[in-house]
């Protein structure tokens, strides 16, 4: 298993301040190399405060917002508007307009949720992965898109994307995306969209966020050899490609 690098800051805030300055160098490199960053977001509660910080007004200032374009990895298949949905953090926090009323940093047309008000989830994910066809995101001979910087959290059972525990999507052989019934042994109880795993393999970065104590015991199994990917679905992201932000209360329980 190559490490990937594990960082521990001080708190959640630390970890969304150190997200944010880790995606704007990622983004700045991307622009200068291929003119476009494609950042794929998560969902969870560490997106809110790191957008946050990424709006401070120092951060924006060095953020090439004009190049940026924004995907997410997964999405519960709910209305944008619904508080439940992995948009509804970026649109309070990043697409609205700044306390000032000065207007949002990126243009609303830069941001491409999966499209939830398909009929069905196959066809959800059919239209999703056209449209990264469409946009010229590069792609790998399996289909993968291959984003420059991918955000996950990390759920309490160890999932990340919508990739639960015991999920075929952590399995070889699965496919690109596809839908999720509603899991019924973490909230919310909602259908979700999502990519599989493979899609952290092919991205050219990834930033797995897990602050606070809730985390801990996760991140144990995570970190454990003795654990399956399959029962573990984040221990895809231990790749060298990907930098873990911790914190201390989530990092209690691994070896320093
Ligand atoms: C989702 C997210 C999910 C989330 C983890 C961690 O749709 O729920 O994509 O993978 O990132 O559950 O969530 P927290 O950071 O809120 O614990």
């Amino acid at each position: 298993m190559s490490l990937p690098t594990v960082r521990v800051l001080s708190d959640a805030q630390g970890v969304a301040e150190a997200a944010a300055d880790q995606i704007i160098d990622v983004a700045i490199a991307a622009v200068a190399e291929r003119g476009v960053f494609h950042l794929c977001a998560t969902g969870g509660s560490t997106p809110a405060a790191l957008y946050r910080a990424l709006r401070e007004p120092a951060r924006a200032a060095r953020m090439p917002w004009a190049e940026t374009q924004i995907w997410f990895g997964d999405d519960r298949f709910v209305p944008r508007t619904d508080s439940l949905s992995n948009v509804f953090p970026l649109d309070a926090e990043l697409l609205s307009a700044n306390a000032d009323g000065s207007a949002s940093p990126i243009a609303p047309s830069a941001v491409h949720p999966w499209p939830t008000t398909a009929a069905t989830a196959q066809a959800a994910v059919t239209e999703y992965l056209a449209e990264l066809r469409a946009a010229g995101v590069p792609h790998t001979s399996s289909g993968f898109p291959i984003f420059d910087l991918v955000l996950i959290g990390i759920g309490g059972d160890s999932h990340c994307l919508s990739v639960f525990p015991g999920s075929p999507l952590a399995g070889e052989g699965a496919p690109v995306a596809a839908g999720v019934p509603a899991p019924t042994h973490i909230e919310p109880h909602v259908p979700r969209l999502t990519f599989s795993l493979g899609m952290l393999t092919s991205a050219l970065e990834v930033l797995a966020l897990a602050p606070g104590a809730g985390k801990a015991e996760s991140l144990e199994r995570i970190f454990s050899s003795a654990t399956a990917v399959v029962d573990a679905p984040a221990k895809a992201a231990l790749i060298p490609q990907a930098t873990w932000l911790l914190d201390s209360a989530s990092a209690a329980r691994l070896p320093s």
